[in-house]
């Protein structure tokens, strides 16, 4: 396993469409096992593997909700080749961050309870019906493999902003 590098906006590699997984080999275990990685070192709750510049539709999620002790339960989930569908007509606002736009987040509207039909690991299929951070965090993470960030749900002004500010932090750590 590995850690890898998250591209980081305006990188153009986060803009590319993700090509479907057609094959469920060892070459895919390797690579949700380095995504796994990756999103726990950086740390998130979510990652899409255009992230680490391997444009395939495989998503990882994990929460990592408090269990009864206080302490972070991992229940790590992963979706290849998902699709949504039946989207509630009831919206949830939450103030989203990404790993790909580090320590920005902003208010993004998007429908409360969602469907998906997905494969996992080893290309069973699977349909789940989501809500809460979960369906948020999916549709989140849905976005990248269309190429689409949570600030291009943003004003152009907002989206400016947030870029603007992203690029002063870099410079400010190199
Ligand atoms: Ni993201």
């Amino acid at each position: 396993m590995a850690i890898h590098r998250i591209l980081e906006a305006p990188d153009p590699r986060l803009k590319v469409v993700s090509t479907p997984v057609e094959t469920f080999d060892a070459e895919l275990d390797t690579l949700i096992a380095d995504m796994f990685e990756t999103m726990y070192d950086a740390p998130g709750i979510g990652l899409a593997a255009v992230q680490i510049g391997v444009p395939k539709r495989v998503l990882v999620i994990d929460l990592q909700e408090a269990g009864e002790d206080g302490e972070p339960v991992r229940k790590p989930l992963v979706f290849v080749n998902p699709e949504l569908f039946d989207p509630s007509e009831e919206l949830r606002v939450y103030s989203e961050g990404c790993l790909s736009v580090p320590d920005q987040y902003a208010d993004v509207e998007r429908p409360s309870t969602i469907h998906v039909r997905y494969r996992d690991q080893s290309g069973n299929s699977h349909e789940a019906a989501l809500d809460g951070l979960l369906a948020t965090c999916l549709q989140h993470e849905m976005d990248h493999l269309e190429g689409i960030l949570f600030i291009d749900h943003l004003s152009r002004m907002k989206r400016e902003m947030v870029l603007k500010k992203l690029e002063k932090a870099r410079r400010r750590a190199a």
